[in-house]
C-alpha cells in the first residue's frame, strides 16, 4: 500500500524529526574530520527546504558509521552540520546528544524554518537494539515523524523503525520524504513495469550478494549482463579453471541454478568471454586494516574462458566490452549495480568504464537508468558522468535489500495513506 509522504502532512508550527542517513565517507585531515562525499545530504535538501516552506521546526536524527554504542569522537555529526549549513546558506543549531534535557530544550525552542542536527544516535547501543524505551526518549520532540533516510530503511533501529511506531501510537503522522520516495519510486514501481527490453548489468565481487537480486531479476529482465569476480564463481560453475580469482566455491550450485533458471526463462544471460588477468604478488606490506598487500603483475588480456594457475582475474577484457556496449544502447530501462572490475585500479578500470559511458549514452537517448549500489556511484562519479543517468540511488545494502524484494522495516513502519 502507498505510503504517506511528507507533501501529504501540515507541519506547520509542528516539531518534525526528520531521520536522514547522513552517513557520508569521512578522513581525518590535520586533526580534522572532512567530508568527502556529501551526495547523502544534498539529496535530503529537497525534503528540508519543503518543511522550511511549509513552516515546520525540525529535528534531525542519523547515524554516523559503526561506534558500537560508545560516544567515538571520529564519528560525531558535528561536521555533518557545519557542512549542512554551508550547503543551504542558514544556520544549523547542532546538539551533542539526539535525547535527553539538552536535546529537548533546544527542540522546544525551535522556530518555524529553523533546523537543530542531533548527535549520532549510534552513540547508544539501544538504537542498534531498537530498544522501546530510548525510541520513546528520541520520539519525545516528535510531534511528526519523517523518514528520508532510504539507506537505513533496511535496519529496524530504533531511529528508523522504532520511532515511527512511538509517534503512530500517539496518533501523530509518519510520513516519506521525498528522497524516500524517490528511492522506493525507481528502485520499486519503474523496475516492477520496466520499459523493455530492461537489461540489468551485475557486478560486483560476490554471487552471495547479488544471488537473491539475480533469482527476483530474472523474472522481470530480458537481457542480464554479468561482470565483476562474481563471474569466476559461474565459470567455475561450467567447468573452467579459475586460477587464482576470486571465487565462492560453495556457491557454485546458485550460480548453477541462475544459469538454468535464465534458460527456462529466455532470459538472454551474458557472463564474460574474456578478462584482464593479472599476476598477484605479495609485496609482504600490510594495509591499514592489518590485511597482506598484493601487487598486481603484468595485467593482459585472457581471451580463454580459463584462467591459467597463477593468474586472477580482474576486469572483463575488450571483447566482453564490445558485447556488452553493443546490448546496452537497446535498452529502454537499465539498471546497474555492482563494478565489472577492479576499477579503483586504473588497469582494471576499463570495463567499468566503458560500460558507465554506455548506460550514460543510452540514458541521453531516452532510456532509464537506474544505478543502485555504493562501489558503482563511485566509479560512475570517477567517470563524471552521474548527471547523465536517471536515478543514482543513495542505498547500498539497503538498495539491495529493497531489489531482493523484501520488506524494509523503515518503510513498512510508515503510515499507509
Ligand atoms: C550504509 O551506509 O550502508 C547505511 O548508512 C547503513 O549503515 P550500516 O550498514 O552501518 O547499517
Ligand atoms: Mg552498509
Amino acid at each position: 500500500m502507498a505510503k504517506l509522504t511528507v507533501k501529504d502532512l501540515d507541519v506547520r508550527g509542528k516539531r518534525v524529526l526528520v531521520r536522514v542517513d547522513y552517513n557520508v565517507p569521512m578522513e581525518e585531515k590535520d586533526g580534522q574530520m572532512v567530508i568527502n562525499d556529501a551526495t547523502r545530504i544534498k539529496e535530503t535538501l529537497p525534503t528540508l527546504e519543503l518543511l522550511i516552506e511549509n513552516g515546520a521546526r525540525i529535528i534531525l536524527a542519523s547515524h554516523l558509521g559503526r561506534p558500537n554504542g560508545k560516544r567515538e569522537p571520529s564519528l560525531s555529526l558535528r561536521p555533518v552540520a557545519a557542512k549542512l549549513a554551508d550547503m543551504m546558506h542558514r544556520p544549523i543549531v547542532f546538539v551533542d546528544d539526539c535525547i535527553g534535557e539538552k536535546a529537548e530544550k533546544t527542540a522546544n525552542a525551535l522556530r518555524p524554518g529553523d533546523i537543530l542536527l542531533l548527535e549520532n544516535v549510534r552513540f547508544y547501543a539501544e538504537e542498534e537494539a531498537n530498544d522501546p524505551a530510548f525510541a520513546a526518549k528520541l520520539a519525545k520532540v516528535a510531534e511528526v515523524y519523517v523518514n528520508d533516510a532510504f539507506g537505513a530503511a533496511h535496519r529496524a533501529h530504533a531511529s528508523t523503525e522504532g520511532v515511527a511506531r512511538v509517534v503512530a501510537r500517539r496518533g501523530g503522522p509518519c510520513a516519506a520524504g521525498l528522497l524516500m520516495e524517490r528511492e522506493l519510486k525507481f528502485l520499486g514501481d519503474e523496475l516492477d513495469n520496466p520499459a523493455r527490453p530492461f537489461v540489468v548489468i551485475l557486478g560486483g565481487a560476490k554471487v552471495s550478494d547479488k544471488i537473491k537480486v539475480i533469482d527476483r531479476l530474472l523474472e522481470q529482465a530480458d537481457t542480464i549482463l554479468i561482470g565483476g569476480a562474481m563471474t569466476y564463481t559461474f565459470r567455475l560453475a561450467l567447468g573452467h579453471k579459475v586460477g587464482k580469482s576470486l571465487i565462492e566455491s560453495d556457491r557454485v550450485g546458485v550460480a548453477m541454478a541462475a544459469l538454468e533458471k535464465a534458460k527456462t526463462r529466455s532470459v538472454q544471460f551474458l557472463l564474460p568471454v574474456d578478462n584482464i588477468i593479472a599476476t598477484p604478488v605479495e609485496t609482504g606490506q600490510l594495509n591499514k586494516k592489518g590485511r597482506p598487500v598484493i601487487e598486481y603483475q603484468t595485467p593482459r588480456v585472457n581471451d580463454s574462458l580459463d584462467i591459467p594457475d597463477a593468474e586472477e582475474g580482474m576486469d572483463i577484457g575488450p571483447k566482453t566490452i564490445k558485447a556488452y556496449c553493443d546490448l546496452i544502447p537497446r535498452a529502454k530501462t537499465i539498471l546497474w549495480n555492482g563494478p565489472m572490475g577492479v576499477f579503483e585500479d586504473k588497469r582494471f578500470s576499463e570495463g567499468t568504464f566503458a560500460v558507465a559511458r554506455a548506460v550514460a549514452g543510452t540514458t541521453q537517448k531516452g532510456a532509464k537508468s537506474i544505478i543502485g549500489g555504493g562501489d558503482t556511484v563511485k566509479a560512475l562519479n570517477l567517470t563524471g558522468l552521474t548527471d547523465q543517468v536517471t536515478f543514482v540511488s543513495t542505498g547500498g545494502g539497503a538498495s539491495l535489500e529493497f531489489l531482493e524484494g523484501k520488506v524494509l522495516p523503515g518503510v513498512a513502519a510508515l503510515s499507509d495513506k
